[in-house]
């Protein structure tokens, strides 16, 4: 297996920072904050860390190993294991997941950027002057996507490990510079007490549910995007250790977003349960009232759109290397390839808030936004779905006796105990709890 010619992380570190660098993004930043707000605050946090180390974990292992066995993206992993049968389009499933994913999630990645100058230079545009209009969005949108081609194009050491190296360790600097300020402000106690005393009596079904949803999201998990970041990966590197110190960072980002943004929300009398408006309406509006709020703004956007690159670029990666590994495409073309693609669907998303008629109401779904159809079909239904069927094809098809030895080879230890823990997390606690996921995040059933 020739895995220096298709690329390979250069050392532990990079790779560990290139994966964080996937997960952290705007699904920590964004949108852990203000579903948190949404769903009653400490109790969800508590929910949420549970759904990633129940679900999120053992699946990771699994997709990093699933993608380390075969050096491949998604379609080739699955097809070293099982070369004919419908198991292929599984792979084919996460290759366009992750195309679909990025052309939505350019664009808010896009305004993350704009939001940087609106900032700094104190322009009063407000969010729906902005999002309505068409020239600026477009123009956001190539800039943020000609920013990760750029990176992806060095491929996986020249750029993305390379940049992930770069632009990693910045994030927690700004966080912390912000939470300290955040903290200081008159009130910010409040936020402090929602954000960590938990009321049980606010988790519901549906609480469970959300929270399993921003699991996946979260953590980059159920299209391959691990498979893919794993197929770089040296036979000799712990895939559990790994593993592990990524979903911790993960959490630790996500923990330090919302010491971020509650204190803030609450000294300044608004409430945390503004939705997804919380970082682009709400948190504006605190920024031009506290006193030093430009400064700390723009910082707060900067890092938005850092986090929000270092994710974009795996997403862009795993149609890269499917193009590269199945289709024989030089990089450089597949890159090319691939943006434009993203880019053609993002042009409706990018419509739908507003600047186009047809694409903010679409008649055929119930009136809802291009944007929002988008996000539902592929960011609720299939990244659990996927995540549901790489369980199943890791422990049913593959077989953990397989899988076991792939993740043991840079961990002996995890022979013991470990696999057996994993293994019939993966085998039967998986599959069952996401197909209930995935019921519920299709309307079959209602809690
Ligand atoms: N995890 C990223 C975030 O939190 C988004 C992301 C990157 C993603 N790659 C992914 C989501 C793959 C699902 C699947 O913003």
């Amino acid at each position: 297996m020739s895995t220096d010619t298709r690329g390979s992380w250069g050392s532990r570190f990079g790779f560990v920072l290139a994966a964080a660098g996937s997960a952290v993004g705007l699904g920590h930043i964004w949108r852990f904050p203000y579903v948190t707000g949404e769903n009653g605050g400490a109790a969800f946090v508590i929910l949420y860390i549970l759904c990633v180390f129940m679900i999120g974990v053992p699946i990771l292992f699994a997709e990093l190993s699933l993608g380390r066995h075969s050096h491949k993206n998604p379609v080739g992993a699955i097809k070293a294991i099982a070369p004919t049968g419908v198991w292929k389009y599984l792979g084919y499933l996460g290759v366009a997941t992750g195309l679909f994913i990025l052309s939505y999630y350019t664009l808010i990645a896009g305004w993350t950027f704009g939001y940087i100058f609106k900032t700094l230079f104190q322009n009063p545009i407000t969010f729906t002057e902005f999002s309505t209009n068409a020239p600026l969005n477009a123009f956001l949108y190539i800039i943020f996507l000609l920013m990760s081609i750029g990176v992806v194009y060095g491929g996986v050491q020249g750029g993305i490990e390379r940049w992930s190296k770069i632009l990693m360790p910045i994030l927690p600097v700004i966080l912390l510079f912000i939470i300290i300020y955040s903290l200081t402000l008159e009130g910010a106690m409040e936020g402090v007490r929602f954000y960590l005393r938990p009321d049980f009596s606010v988790i519901t079904g549906e609480t469970v549910m959300i929270a399993l949803g921003q699991a996946f999201f979260a953590n980059s998990l159920g299209m391959g995007a691990m498979i893919t970041y794993g197929s770089y990966l040296n036979k000799n590197e712990n895939i559990i250790a790994a593993g592990t110190i990524v979903v911790i960072f993960g959490i630790f980002i996500s923990f330090l977003a919302g010491f971020a943004i509650f204190p803030a929300v609450f000294a300044m009398g608004q409430s945390p349960a503004a939705g997804p408006e919380l970082v682009f309406v709400i948190l504006p509006t605190i920024f031009e009232l506290m006193p030093g709020g430009i400064l700390i703004g723009t910082l707060f956007f900067l890092l938005l759109a850092i986090a929000a690159l270092t994710s974009a670029i795996s997403l862009l990666e795993v149609p890269v290397s499917f193009l590269i590994d199945e289709r024989k495409m030089r990089r450089k073309v597949a890159t090319w390839l691939v943006g434009g693609i993203t880019l053609l669907f993002g042009i409706p998303s990018a419509l739908s808030f507003g600047a186009s008629d047809f694409f903010s109401n679409l008649p055929f779904w119930s009136g809802q936004s291009f944007f929002g159809m988008m996000d539902y079909i592929f960011g609720s239904i299939a990244l659990p779905l996927g995540g549901m069927l790489f369980s199943i094809f890791v422990a049913w098809r593959w077989g953990l006796i397989g899988a076991n030895k792939e993740i043991s080879l840079g961990n002996a230890s995890f022979l013991g105990i470990q696999s057996t823990v994993w293994g019939v997390i993966i085998k039967y606690i998986c599959p069952i709890v996401i197909f209930g996921v995935f019921l519920y995040s299709t309307g079959i059933i209602s809690l």
